[in-house]
């Protein structure tokens, strides 16, 4: 059976793709050193598909431990790369902490994949590359802007990083993604997202709000220029994007890709409100949610959405679950791990 190493596989996007590539017939093999994430993501991959994944528990940045680990695992055929640090308030804190884990973790994959003779890599970036473009939707060839945080400088470095490789490096083809903003959990509810602390994100603070761990939801802007005055961002349900990165992984492995460095963006097409997002929720939960508008967040863009043009027809791949379904689904794994049901 095809290995396929998923790096940061216990974290939320990371557990939802392994369950996709159990499902799909591949070995996943997860690295992961759980600085933001619980080895239970590894109990829910086995409670929905079956198979425990392989665990290997290190930190990327130590290339010694990631050598040894090739030398071990010799059937990998590709990577998927998740394992990051992700908090965009946190990185402006400690911007060092983030270039080292981002930047040094991808490096030292690539210089394994040379050494090892791997081919194939799927790298999880961010639609934040985009910044606030001039024109929407943004497709793959809208010109990426400065990046916002040093999080999002890392998204952009690292893509370089990754073009600039596979031009020097035939032997090696990869795919960059960019989500858009993912939400939701596995309908069974035993993976999703569980940030630690405060939520920065959106519907983690609606579900919590939901489920009475916080008083209110505040609403950042009702003065933007868009539908309803909030901001209007793609949300783009979880096991689709999972899904997306099977399809990635097997244009890889089919040697499908027109070239040897590939961009995507993963969203829906569809732009929603702040407010539209809470009626989702409210009409899927059944629950009011109780919420406040204040002012605009430092540093949020008005609004952005994703041409999903070039990843529904050369990857042949979209996005099929509505907004109030991915909500409940939200909804049912929070209830879960709050012991609600
Ligand atoms: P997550 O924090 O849930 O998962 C990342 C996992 O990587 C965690 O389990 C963490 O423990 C692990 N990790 C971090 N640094 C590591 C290291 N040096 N060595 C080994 N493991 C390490 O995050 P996520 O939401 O699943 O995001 C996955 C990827 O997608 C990240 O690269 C993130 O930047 C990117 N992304 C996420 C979003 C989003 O909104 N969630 C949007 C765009 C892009
Ligand atoms: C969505 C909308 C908020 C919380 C961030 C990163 C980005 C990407 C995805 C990784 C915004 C509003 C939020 C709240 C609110 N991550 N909001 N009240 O800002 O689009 O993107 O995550 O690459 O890089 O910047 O996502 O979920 O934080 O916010 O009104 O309590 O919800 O202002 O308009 P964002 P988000």
């Amino acid at each position: 059976m095809k290995q396929i190493l998923v790096t940061g596989g216990a974290g939320y996007i990371g557990s939802h793709t392994a369950v996709e590539l159990i499902n799909a017939g591949y070995e996943v093999v997860i690295v992961d050193n759980l600085s933001n994430s619980g080895i239970e993501s590894l109990d829910g991959i086995e409670k929905i598909t079956g198979i425990r994944p392989a665990f290997e528990q290190f930190d990327l940045v130590e290339k010694d431990k990631l050598e040894d680990f090739f030398t071990r695992y010799k059937n990998i055929v590709a990577i998927i790369h998740f394992a990051a640090s992700k908090a965009v308030g946190e990185s402006v804190e400690i911007p060092l902490v983030y270039y080292r884990n981002n930047l040094v973790s991808l490096i030292n994959l690539l210089e394994c994949q040379l050494k090892f003779g791997i081919s194939n890599i799927v790298f999880s970036s961010s639609c934040t590359v985009y910044g606030q473009p001039d024109q929407l939707p943004v497709t793959e060839n809208t010109p990426r802007k400065d990046a916002e945080s040093p999080y999002g400088n890392t998204k952009r470095v690292n893509e370089d990083i990754l073009k600039d490789t596979i031009a020097a490096n035939p032997a090696i083809k990869g795919i960059a993604l960019r989500y858009f903003n993912p939400v939701g959990a596995h309908p069974s509810a035993l993976i999703g997202e569980l940030p630690l602390g405060v939520p920065a994100n959106l519907v983690p603070f609606i579900t919590q709000t939901a489920a009475g761990l916080r008083s209110e939801l505040k609403v950042f802007g009702n003065d933007y220029d868009t539908v309803d005055g909030s901001a209007v961002r793609d949300y783009i349900n979880v096991v689709d994007l999972a899904k997306a990165h099977v399809v990635a992984v097997e244009r890889l492995l089919d040697n499908k890709n027109k070239s040897g460095y590939e961009i995507f963006n993963l969203g829906t097409g569809n732009g929603v409100s702040v407010l539209e997002a809470v009626q989702a929720f409210e009409k899927a939960s059944g629950v009011k949610l109780n919420y406040k508008i204040v002012g605009r967040r430092a540093g949020d863009i008005e609004k952005i959405w994703a041409d999903t043009t070039f990843a529904n027809e050369e990857l042949g791949w979209k996005a099929k679950t509505g907004l109030e379904e991915t909500m409940l689904s939200a909804w049912l794994w929070e209830k879960r791990v709050r012991g609600m049901e």
